[in-house]
């Protein structure tokens, strides 16, 4: 038996398929790419020391419209397990399992807080857009915990409280007016719209109502939801914690990277807060984030975490992040690549360019330093330079590091 919100929950995308479905899973990869979350994109974010096996058991908990067939049809070796409350939603995604031949597939309607009724355990979790749609989302969480192995990881994207400020303070103005999620909420939600001022935080830097609300669903999902939180850096990480789990890193550091919005004297105090400080004060100053994605992994698990407080930095295997350029010219080199936000952009040091130059996916960082081009280097010159470089690379998201499988 639901409970009263999670069946406004239910009826709401049952009305409202969220996402709005796509038409063809085949194009819309080769459009777009996979998504942020699928294995194929995040590997080294989810498991550094290499992946578990090559047949992941994944679940996709609150799969939509079509998250689930999307990271079936991109990861054929895979077996994937897509749960919805939605019987439309898991329509549109049966659709595409039917379209594209997906017998790697299984949808299903129950709720993630039933999810243990599966009897089953994942290598990999996927839940984004969800949670916070949960009357309780630590259960939810717990409920997803339970069934995720040992060695398994998380991927989990939660709306962010600073990007999301405009939504809420419209979501507001709308249940004042009555506006439901249904036909009627809807045509007074497009009315409100149109007395939107510039200056409102809902409106973008570059002037613009968000994308999601050029369509019925995305209206409904983003101003008329029965039931929606958010939250700040550090309620993610008690999220995390009150769950047993260990956060595991941003799906996109730069969203959170002090050297990209601060300098001087100002960075320097802030580089020296604990990393999750730092988070929590670019997301207040910087107001990006109307979500966070995040990964998330077990206690047993989290030895793997990447930190540069010890020398075991020195054993990791740096990864250029898809889309990564060097940009300028020999006196003012830049790294740049595109992220959520635009263009990401960090100048960088003809030292730092050179040992990037060696990052081929199999060299460790010490190997990288046993280079002739930095031989001429005192080792613990050496050794700074690599650790603050690493660090500030990672920071900004343009590298990430694996560990070597042992
Ligand atoms: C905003 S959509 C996100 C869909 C998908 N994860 C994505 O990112 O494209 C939220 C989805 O979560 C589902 N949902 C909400 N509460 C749920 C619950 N308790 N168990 C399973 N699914 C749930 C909704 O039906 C809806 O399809």
């Amino acid at each position: 038996m639901e409970d009263t919100v999670t069946e406004a929950v239910r009826k709401q995308y049952e009305a409202y398929s969220y996402p709005p479905p796509i038409e063809d899973a085949e194009k819309f990869l080769k459009q777009w790419g996979p998504l942020t979350c699928d294995p194929r994109f995040a590997g080294v974010q989810l498991w550094p020391e290499g992946r578990p096996r090559q047949d992941l058991r994944i679940l996709c908990a609150g799969c939509g419209s079509s998250q689930a067939p999307l990271i079936a049809l991109n990861n054929p070796d895979c077996s994937v397990v897509g749960i919805d409350l939605s019987e439309a939603s898991l329509a549109h995604s049966n659709r595409h399992r039917d379209r594209h031949g997906l017998s790697n597939l299984e949808l299903r309607q129950v709720s993630l807080l039933d999810v243990a009724r599966l009897n089953r355990s994942f290598d990999l979790i996927i839940s984004t857009g969800v949670l916070h749609h949960l009357p309780d989302p630590d259960a939810g969480l717990r409920a997803l915990a339970d069934v995720l192995d040992l060695e398994g990881s998380m991927a989990i994207m939660l709306y962010g409280t600073a990007g999301r400020a405009g939504v809420y303070l419209l979501q507001d103005t709308l249940r004042r007016l009555g506006a439901g999620p249904d036909a009627g909420g809807l045509r007074m939600a497009r009315e409100l719209l149109k007395f939107v001022p510039p200056n409102h935080p809902l409106i973008s830097t570059t002037g613009k109502l968000p994308n999601d609300l050029a369509d019925d669903a995305g209206v409904v999902d983003m101003l008329l939801h029965p039931q929606d939180r958010a939250y700040s850096v550090p309620e993610v990480m008690t999220f995390v914690e009150t769950a047993g789990l260990v956060f595991f890193g941003w799906n996109d550091n730069a969203l959170y990277c002090a050297d990209r919005f601060l300098s001087g004297e100002m960075l320097d105090r802030v580089l020296a807060l604990p990393a999750a400080e730092q988070w929590a004060v670019i997301d207040n100053l910087a107001v990006l984030n109307d979500r966070h994605d995040f990964f998330v992994r077990k206690p047993q698990s989290a030895r793997f975490l990447t930190r540069f407080d010890t020398d075991d930095y020195l054993s990791y295997v740096p990864f250029i992040r898809a889309g990564t350029r060097l940009a300028g010219d020999a006196n003012a080199l830049m790294l740049t690549r595109p992220s959520p936000q635009g263009e990401m952009r960090i100048p960088i040091s003809r030292a730092e360019a050179l040992l990037l130059e060696q990052a081929d996916g199999n060299r460790s960082i010490s190997e990288i330093l046993s280079h002739a081009v930095f031989a001429r280097l005192e080792p613990a010159q050496r050794t700074n330079f690599a650790r603050d470089a690493c660090e500030r690379l990672w920071r900004s998201g343009h590298v990430l590091f694996g560990r070597r499988n042992s």
